[in-house]
């Protein structure tokens, strides 16, 4: 049975991937310094799957601390690498945060790849990475463009030093998959994402709106050049999100790769407004949603969704769920983590 370490394992996707593994037979590590997940999230997994995954809290940024973890787990067969901060507004407060955790928790896994000999690593970027991009929908070969934010910038420096670590490591491989807009939760409603503080992304706030949280859900600008005004992106439901890293783990220790560095794209390839998001919500989950339209967000960028050919065909991984189905699953969530927790 293949040993999967997956750092930030107890954070929103980290923690439907551990699903998505245990349910595929294969064991599992966490690592996570709860910085921004809670350890109760492993009960979640247990519960889901009748599996308990390993739990080792470890903050990355302590090379010694992560070198124990293998150490401690010899059998290691491939990494899977979510943790990091992503709040874009945050990273432009604190940019040496986002550079030091970011950047140095990457480097201390290649560091300890070479040392253990660790073949496999799958790396979470995000379709940040091609800013506003020229055509769409985006490919992967579409051009890096300049990072909005130090947080995007560390995801187009992660990946820089992937590429040239893996010139310099023969017989590894690295696949990173970009993210395009994760949203949702597992239908269970046992696990799912927790943003502390008011929510910047869009899915938790109309939930949050709908639950009586929030008064009103701003709607950042209807003078984009879309059908109706609203910006537009790719929604992807996290549980397919997840299965895809399953795909790559076995696409990795199957040596089915094309070359030591692979990048995939993760979308629907279905581009959605901010306004459809609404109606869906609306029509889906039967709540009435208090929105208003408000100023652009700034640094906001008007539409980006993936071309998802060559993860479909290359990768064999394509997104299955629609969006109403999603936005049920984060509602559900939404009311499951009101109820436990008594929040108002
Ligand atoms: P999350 O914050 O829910 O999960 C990240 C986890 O990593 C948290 O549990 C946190 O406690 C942990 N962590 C952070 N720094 C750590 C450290 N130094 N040592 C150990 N653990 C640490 O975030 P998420 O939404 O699940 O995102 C996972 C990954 O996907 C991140 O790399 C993120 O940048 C990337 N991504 C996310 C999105 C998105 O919209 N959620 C989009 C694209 C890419
Ligand atoms: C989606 C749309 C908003 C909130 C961010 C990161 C990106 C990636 C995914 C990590 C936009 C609009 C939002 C609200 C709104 N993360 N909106 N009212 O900005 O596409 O991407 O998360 O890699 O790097 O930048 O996601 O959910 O914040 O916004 O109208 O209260 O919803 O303007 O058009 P975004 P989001």
């Amino acid at each position: 049975m293949a040993k999967i370490l997956v750092t930030g394992g107890t954070g929103y996707i980290g923690s439907h991937t551990v699903v998505e593994l245990l349910e595929d037979g294969m064991e599992v590590v966490i690592v996570d310094n709860l910085s921004n997940s809670e350890r109760e999230v492993v009960n979640g997994i247990t519960s889901i799957t009748g599996k308990e995954p390993h739990f080792e809290e470890v903050d990355l940024r302590e090379r010694n601390a992560t070198y124990g973890v293998f150490e401690k787990h010899p059998d290691i067969s491939a990494i899977i690498h979510f943790a990091a901060f992503k709040a874009v507004g945050e990273s432009v407060e604190k940019p040496l945060e986002y550079y030091e955790n970011n950047l140095l928790s990457l480097i201390h896994l290649l560091e300890a790849m070479k040392k253990f000999s660790v073949n496999h690593l799958v790396f979470s970027s995000s379709c940040t990475v091609y800013g506003e991009p020229d055509e769409l929908p985006v490919t992967e070969k579409a051009p890096i463009k300049n990072a909005g934010s130090p947080y995007g910038n560390t995801k187009q420096i992660c990946e820089d030093i992937l590429q040239d670590t893996m010139r310099s490591i023969k017989g590894k491989g690295v696949i990173s998959l970009r993210y395009f807009n994760p949203i949702g939760a597992h239908p269970s409603a046992k696990i799912g994402e927790l943003p502390l503080g008011v929510p910047n992304n869009l899915v938790p706030f109309i939930t949050q709106t709908a639950a009586g949280i929030r008064e009103c859900l701003s709607v950042f600008g209807d003078d984009y050049n879309t059908p109706d005004g609203s910006a537009i992106r790719d929604y992807i439901n996290v549980v397919d999100l997840a299965k895809a890293h399953v795909t790559a783990i076995r696409r990795l220790l199957n040596q089915k790769q094309k070359s030591n560095f692979e990048v995939f794209n993760l979308g629907t390839g279905r581009g959605l407004s901010v306004l459809e998001i609404i109606h869906a919500f609306e029509k889906s989950t039967g709540q009435k949603l208090n929105y208003k339209v408000v100023e652009r967000r700034e640094g906001d960028i008007e539409k980006v969704y993936a071309d998802t050919a060559y993860a479909n065909s290359e990768l064999g991984w394509r997104a299955e769920k629609g969006i109403e189905e999603t936005l049920q699953s984060a509602w559900k969530w939404e009311m499951n983590i009101r109820s436990k927790n008594n929040r108002t």
